[in-house]
């Protein structure tokens, strides 16, 4: 089951643009079922754990103040092969890099300001996916 899940989160920009509504059409549209989903905000301290596997990266101290910055949606979605259909979905880190009809060609501002976060492996869909929900709110 775990392989059939992913994480994801809506990013502040694309929260504040009013975008939440069209990705999640995009998301269901292409066969995600929705398994858990909130509207919350990240505490800096709780978006430096959450980003912790990039502590040594340049851009770790943007991209935390960045993902505290507003409101987010995360979610948990349930499709065969998850991670990588969404992936794929959603397209290139860097907008400029990403295909036609993906979810960050249409809604991403740049690299750092990307619209939406997409777990890179089944393990970590699981600890990213814990990280928000309980079981009950899992469905
Ligand atoms: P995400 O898929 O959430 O995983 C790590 C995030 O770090 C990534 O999306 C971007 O938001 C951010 N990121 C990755 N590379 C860069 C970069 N070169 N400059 C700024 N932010 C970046």
């Amino acid at each position: 089951m775990t392989g059939n899940r992913t994480f994801t989160m809506i990013k502040p920009e694309a929260v504040a643009a009013g975008s939440m509504g069209k990705i999640m059409d995009m998301i269901i549209d292409n066969g995600f079922k929705v398994v858990a989903l909130k509207y919350t905000r990240l505490s800096r301290q709780e978006a430096g754990e959450f980003y912790a596997v990039h502590k040594e990266r340049p851009f770790y101290g943007e991209l935390v103040d960045y993902m505290a910055s507003g409101p987010i949606i995360a979610a948990i979605l349930e499709k065969d092969n998850a991670v990588a259909v969404f992936r794929e979905l959603i397209g290139a880190t860097d907008p400029a890099q990403a295909a036609e009809g993906t979810i960050r060609k249409r809604f991403a501002e740049s690299k750092a300001k990307n619209a939406v976060h997409g777990s890179d492996s089944d393990a970590n869909a699981e600890i990213e996916g814990s990280y928000f929900f309980s079981g009950r709110e899992r469905f």
